[in-house]
């Protein structure tokens, strides 16, 4: 057994949850290290699919412990009400739920400034509008207000007072801001502390005695490596830290401890929001891979960008995020395809590309040079085995891992837990999982 990242390796909803949740029957402890709300992992046990924001997904498997470590922002009142309808779910929070008194707290204005920055721009990205950029903007500018700071109402107050009559004073034609109300926030905010005080520790603490003790983490990233506000398409990225060096120091745990780092990626590739996708298919055969893999939002029902497996941007994942496996989530959704197309490389203004390029108005431009590949033309849904796949869709899989130089761990064919093909070999051995 390790302590294993499970990080998103292209923009975001690979089909962590699932695999987080599959994982985590072999791991104590599982922990979120960055994004706020605006994550919707999915889960589906039985015939219950349930979305999770912010609860990290090990959560369904009872007596795991779950983490929200300091690089999470929290909306307090999507929190609860996320804990809640778990709860009703027969989930149960005490003495194994802990959040971190580092973590930022999302506030009303953040959502309003998120919405009012996008209407502005000349440029949009797209965002979820949960204010998740303005609160980690505040976090940056060192005047974020941390959950920890609700135990002292005084100070919390003056904070937030602070805080909201500086929006007003930066945006003073923003007539959100005017009528938000400083005494209604401060109320909400003490409501709901009552409901949380006694999950919030130094989350970085609780973890170091628990690896101490033997037990086991798996940290679950949110969104994507191509998302991550470093190394992702920016500015069309998210405002944290989604690659793996994101889970040491969004939780406080050194790089030490840390043994495998597992990503995850669809067959194909999405996208939620606006910004460079290199291999996305705006026609037809786009619209049936979203209706095939039912490529909708898990947050906000947006409809997904679809396209073809792009190799480049998983190298480049595979390199900074130093994956040592994959987890190859969605086959069953081209089944019906035939040929299948994958990107090897990028063709810009007459060079050949190979490594992903740092700027987005380069992505932008570049076309992709596809190789062709046999479809299968048969259903692989459910199926356990490898050995059982159609041989065109072995090979594809073969391929890709040429392409990428990286194994592939884990083969997913269909949403439930165990539609899932779990290879025997020597990370999963190394890393005690099988
Ligand atoms: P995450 O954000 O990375 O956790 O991914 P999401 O939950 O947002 O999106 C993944 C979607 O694909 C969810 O609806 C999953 O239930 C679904 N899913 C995961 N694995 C498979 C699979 O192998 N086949 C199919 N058809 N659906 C899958
Ligand atoms: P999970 O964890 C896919 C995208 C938004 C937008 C950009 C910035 O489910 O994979 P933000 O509101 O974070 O400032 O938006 O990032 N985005 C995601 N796309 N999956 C997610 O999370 C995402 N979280 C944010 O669509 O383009
Ligand atoms: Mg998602």
């Amino acid at each position: 057994m390790a302590n294993l990242i499970v990080v998103g390796a292209q923009w975001g909803d690979e089909g962590k949850g699932k695999v987080v949740d599959i994982l985590s029957e072999r791991f104590d402890v599982v922990a979120r290290y960055q994004g706020g709300n605006t994550a919707g992992h999915t889960v589906v046990v039985g015939e219950d699919k349930i979305v999770l924001h912010l609860v990290p997904s090990g959560i369904l498997r009872k007596g795991k412990i779950c983490v929200l470590g300091n690089g999470v922002v929290i909306d307090l009142g999507e929190l609860i009400h996320e804990m809640d309808q778990l709860e009703r779910l027969h989930v149960r929070f005490e003495d194994h739920f802990f959040i971190s008194r580092r973590a930022h707290l999302v506030l009303p204005y953040h959502k309003v400034l998120d919405v009012a920055h996008e209407e502005r721009a000349a440029k949009k990205i797209g965002t979820t509008g949960r204010g998740i950029g303005p609160a980690y903007v505040d976090k940056m500018a060192r005047v974020g207000i941390r959950i920890g700071d609700l135990h002292e109402p005084g100070l919390f107050r003056d904070r937030l007072q602070h805080n909201l009559l500086e929006k007003r004073a930066q945006f003073p034609e923003n007539p959100a801001l005017a009528t938000l109300d400083v005494e209604q926030i401060f109320g909400g905010h003490r409501k709901h502390y009552e409901r949380i005080r006694g999950f919030l520790v130094d989350s970085a603490q609780i973890l170091d005695r628990l690896i101490r003790e033997g037990k086991h983490v798996l940290f679950e990233g949110a969104q994507g490596t191509l998302l991550d506000v470093d190394l992702g398409t920016y500015p069309y990225v998210t405002s944290s830290s989604a690659t793996a060096g994101g889970a040491c120091t969004g939780t406080g745990v050194s790089p030490k401890r840390i043994d495998g780092i597992l990503g995850i990626s669809k067959a194909y590739t999405t996208r939620v929001g606006e910004g460079p996708f290199p291999t996305e298919l705006t026609d037809a055969l786009g619209e049936s891979v979203r209706i095939r893999g039912q490529e909708f939002g898990a947050t906000t029902g947006r409809p997904r960008r679809t396209g073809w497996f792009d190799a480049v941007g998983i190298r480049y994942a595979a390199r900074v995020n130093g994956l040592d496996a994959l987890a190859l989530m969605k086959l069953d959704v081209l089944d019906e395809l035939d040929p299948i197309q994958v990107c090897t490389a990028y063709r810009y203004r007459g060079d050949l590309l190979t490594e992903f390029p740092n700027e987005s108005n380069i992505l932008a431009e570049c076309q992709p040079v596809y190789e062709t590949l046999p479809g299968w033309r048969q259903s692989t849904v459910g199926t356990l085995e490898e050995a059982k796949l159609p041989p065109a869709c072995r090979s594809y899989i073969r391929h890709l891992e040429t392409l990428v130089g990286v194994p592939m761990a884990l083969i997913s064919t269909g949403p439930r837990r165990d539609q899932t093909i779990i290879r025997p070999g020597p990370l999963l051995d190394s890393w005690g999982l099988v």
